[in-house]
This record gives structure tokens, C-alpha cells and sequence, in this order.
């Protein structure tokens, strides 16, 4: 899927195109119109995950017909500095209850899973009316723990991501495209960075 995408180069030859803009926009106007059909007559209530899911969020909110409210959490997980625990500790809770909202959680990228395998169950004890899953990525070679996506962009392979919300050391996000930072040029010792820095609240 992935390998149909053209590959540009741009800024400086750093960054390499993996999903352009356009295929992105169209990705989430579909997206947008099947959340629409599938909450007709219903409100929904999504939930941002700070920073990465916010370019998403705004954008899918925007394609959503049915009545949209839209609160924010920030996450980041516990780690011994070098691995994530899948501890998620919340930085940002949300302001309004869920009880008997049709919650849809908004993603930037499922990698391990970890994250959402934590939060899911700690926001389902809140008795929202349904909760489900949208993530404009997912890298499933990365899975460590099982993680239905109801609503997925892109499945990507195991490569370090850019833009549309998703950041390197917090640049890039304001990227229009998905992008990746050619390696012999930047992202060194990526995996480590990873790791250490779990999710978006650190990084
Ligand atoms: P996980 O699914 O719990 O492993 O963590 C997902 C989080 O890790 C995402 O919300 C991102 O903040 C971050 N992340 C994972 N892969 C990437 C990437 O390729 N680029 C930027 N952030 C990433
Ligand atoms: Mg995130």
C-alpha cells in the first residue's frame, strides 16, 4: 500500500514524502463521512490525545456531519528511562464527564499499543454509552499488545513518522503531509529516542 505512494524529496532533502498531503485529506474526509453514517441521528464526542492527534482531530471533526463535542487528554507513559512501562500517567485529564457519551478516541499512530491498551479501560470505567478507536496510523509491526483500530487512516511500516501532528524532538508537526527524516541524515539512535521518550506528552 504504502510503496504506491510517490516518494518527493523536499526541505532540503531531509524529508522524504511517505503519505502526501492530499492522499491524507482524502483519507480523513472518508473517515469523516463513514463516523457520519455510523452515528446518524447520534452525537459524538471525541477525545484528542495531545499533542499528535490534534492536526487530526480538528481536520475530522471538521468532515463529521452528526453533532461533534471535542475535549482533550494528554498522556505520557511511566518508563525506567530506556523502556515504556505501558504505565499511562495523565498529565491533562479531560474536562467534561463521558457518561453515556458516544466517546471516539482520536490517535495520531498506534505503535506498541500500549498506550490505548491502558487508557481504553480507565476511560470505559467512566460509562461513556460506547467508546471506539480512531488513528490516522498504525505501525502493526510494532504491536506489542492487541489493539482494535474501529476507524484507521494508514497502516505504515515500522518507520519513524513525521508531521500531521506527529512530531521528532516536537518539530515537524506542523508538517500538511506524513514525512520521514532520511536516516543518514538525522534520527540518530531512533530507536532509543523511542523508547525512552514513550508517548506524546514527552516528545
Ligand atoms: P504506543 O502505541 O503506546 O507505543 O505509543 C504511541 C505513541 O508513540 C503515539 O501517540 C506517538 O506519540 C508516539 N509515536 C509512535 N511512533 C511514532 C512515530 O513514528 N513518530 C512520532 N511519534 C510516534
Ligand atoms: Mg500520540
Amino acid at each position: 500500500m504504502i510503496q504506491a505512494y510517490q516518494k518527493e524529496e523536499t526541505m532540503a532533502d531531509r524529508i522524504s514524502v511517505l503519505i502526501p498531503e492530499s492522499t491524507v485529506d482524502a483519507k480523513i474526509k472518508e473517515i469523516g463521512e463513514k463516523i457520519s453514517s455510523d452515528y446518524a441521528g447520534k452525537e459524538v464526542h471525541l477525545i484528542c490525545i495531545l499533542k499528535g492527534g490534534v492536526f487530526f482531530a480538528c481536520e475530522l471533526a471538521k468532515r463529521i456531519t452528526v453533532p461533534v463535542s471535542l475535549d482533550f487528554m494528554q498522556v505520557s507513559s511511566y518508563g525506567d528511562g530506556t523502556k515504556s512501562s505501558g504505565i499511562v500517567r495523565i498529565k491533562k485529564d479531560l474536562d467534561d464527564s463521558l457518561e453515556g457519551k458516544e466517546v471516539i478516541i482520536v490517535e495520531d499512530i498506534i505503535d506498541t499499543g500500549k498506550t490505548l491498551h491502558y487508557l481504553i479501560p480507565l476511560l470505559e470505567h467512566r460509562e461513556p454509552a460506547s467508546i471506539k478507536l480512531c488513528a490516522l496510523l498504525s505501525k502493526p509491526d510494532r504491536r506489542e499488545v492487541p489493539i482494535d483500530i474501529d476507524y484507521l487512516g494508514f497502516d505504515i511500516p515500522d518507520e519513524f513518522v513525521i508531521g500531521y501532528g506527529l512530531d521528532y524532538a516536537q518539530k515537524y508537526r506542523n508538517l500538511p503531509f506524513i514525512g520521514v527524516i532520511d536516516p543518514e541524515e538525522g534520527l540518530v539512535e531512533m530507536d532509543e529516542k523511542l523508547t525512552a521518550d514513550d508517548t506524546d506528552g514527552e516528545k
